[in-house]
């Protein structure tokens, strides 16, 4: 898998994000295997303190639908199918396989449904409509397609929904002047910072970014 370096970057300082990492528990014992063999492997997943606060986001959240873009070996849909079904999207066919697996083995409370192809295709689908609305919608693929996914993303969302974005700070270099960005990232970093320009001037969303991983979004609809 192509891994974006830029994500590798501490966004808070160091020696807090390896206490986080250190002390945070961990969510289960299949939880842990998955984490440690990701980790292995270079395999991108969220990292232990954004799988910390997902937990106790869809606790209090209480979702009854949950989708997801980006399975990889399916670790954080293993971890959201603890509190409602999960639909989740994968491009893939290595990465979907492995999920197969994970989804085989690992018991969830909630199924896991997944969805192989595309985002842009599935999230325009009809299909898709009739699975949701969803309570949360959870991305975490290919950075520079966020700007097309959420609009999509909105109109699948339920009432009182919360949609969730994954890796938006490029390693704290987002907001630096693009002449500093190394080239083969500079399509991220242009289409990134659109996405902070849509969500921080809309007039309907509410936004909040929090510091966890590589930076992670936070959308809801004003109400
Ligand atoms: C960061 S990993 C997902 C990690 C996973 N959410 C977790 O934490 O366990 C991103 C995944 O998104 C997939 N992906 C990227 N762009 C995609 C797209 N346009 N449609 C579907 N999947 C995509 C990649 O193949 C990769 O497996």
């Amino acid at each position: 898998m192509k891994l974006n370096e830029m994500m590798d970057r501490p966004v808070v300082m160091e020696k807090i994000v390896h206490f986080l990492r250190d002390n945070l528990p961990s969510l289960s014992d299949r939880l842990t295997q998955l984490e440690h063999s990701a980790n292995e492997r270079r395999v991108p997943i969220i990292p232990r303190e954004t799988a910390a606060y997902l937990d106790q986001l869809l606790t209090i959240k209480q979702p009854q639908k949950i989708l997801e873009v980006g399975t990889a070996i399916g670790y954080s849909a293993s971890l959201m199918a603890q509190y409602a079904p999960v639909w989740t999207i994968e491009r893939n066919p290595v990465m979907w396989d492995e999920a197969e697996k994970t989804f085989e083995t690992n018991q969830t409370t909630y199924p896991i449904h997944l969805l192989k192809g595309d985002a842009m295709d599935w999230l325009n689908k009809e299909e898709l409509k009739e699975f949701g609305p969803f309570d949360v919608i959870f991305l975490d693929s290919a950075k520079a397609k966020y700007i097309e996914f959420l609009p999509l993303a909105l109109n699948l969302l339920a009432v009182n929904g919360v949609i969730l974005i994954d890796d938006v700070f490029q390693g704290g270099t987002i907001f630096d002047p693009i002449e500093t960005i190394p080239r083969r990232v500079r399509n991220i970093h242009r289409k990134l910072n659109r996405l902070f320009q849509d969500v921080l001037n809309h007039p309907d969303l509410k936004v909040s970014v929090l510091p966890l991983g590589d930076g992670l979004m936070v959308i809801t609809k004003k109400i």
